[in-house]
């Protein structure tokens, strides 16, 4: 199964794209994460990427899908993927499917969460995710069961450099701009599925698991 999610940031791709990973059986791929695993270790594509993100920004295409193509090529990848934060632009979108089509392949589906944006800014500040597998949680709507402690790994939680308010204002802008346009993309390739991402974390879920049935 490949699977692509979509959504404003903050819609509850990350939280959902692991648990469809779990289900599935394939690996959770987020190019967020690949990104700050990236600045952690101070590598040149960390701080490359962290100029673009701490600003708001989408990191550059040539910097994006070369990376990303790379990984679906490793080996956990050979029954499918969940991909979080990619596709996010047309182009990236394109090459994804030249790559996947070029191997007789193509997305199963692309599952849209959609959440107005008056709901995120309460969202991301609340947020708190795990450095080491990239749990998310909310101190409200998903906290973990213990305070500062991933439930997965056992590892620390932390708040985010770009859930500021203001960032999260310019991140939402972005979206608007060059992302949105894929559900369209993916509508038009006749793999779109929608779902009320307003909903509890656990009905989210299922509807989107029924849908992928
Ligand atoms: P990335 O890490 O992908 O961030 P994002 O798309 O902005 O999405 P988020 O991770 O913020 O949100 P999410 O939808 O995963 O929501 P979550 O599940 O955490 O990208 C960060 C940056 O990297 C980008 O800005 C860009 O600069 C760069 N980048 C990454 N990919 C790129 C690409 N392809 N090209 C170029 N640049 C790229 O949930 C949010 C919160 O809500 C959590 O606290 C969660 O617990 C809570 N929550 C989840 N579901 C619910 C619910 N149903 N009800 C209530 N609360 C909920």
């Amino acid at each position: 199964m490949k699977i692509v999610m979509l959504g404003a940031p903050g819609a509850g791709k990350g939280t959902q794209a692991l648990n469809i990973a779990k289900e599935y059986g394939i690996p959770h791929i987020s190019t967020g994460d690949i990104f700050r695993a990236n600045i952690k270790n101070q590598t040149e594509l960390g701080m490359k990427a962290k100029e673009y993100m701490d600003k708001g920004a989408l990191v550059p295409d040539e910097v994006t899908i070369g990376m990303l193509l790379s990984r679906i090529e490793e080996d956990d990848c050979k029954n499918g993927f969940v991909l979080d934060g990619f596709p996010r632009t047309i182009p990236q979108a394109d090459s994804l499917k030249k790559a996947l089509s070029d191997k007789n392949t193509k997305i199963d589906f692309a599952v849209d969460i959609e959440v107005p944006d008056e709901d995120i800014i309460n969202r991301m500040s609340g947020r708190r995710a795990c450095t080491k597998c990239g749990g998310t949680y909310h101190i409200v709507f998903n906290p973990p069961k213990q305070e500062g402690i991933c439930d997965n790994c056992g590892s620390e939680l932390v708040q985010r450099a770009d859930d500021k308010p203001e960032t999260v204002l310019e991140r939402l802008k972005t979206y608007h701009e060059l992302t949105q346009p894929l559900i369209d993309f993916y509508k038009q390739e006749n793999v779109l599925v929608e779902v009320d991402g307003t909903k509890k974390p656990s009905e989210v879920l299922e509807d989107i698991l029924g849908a992928l049935k």
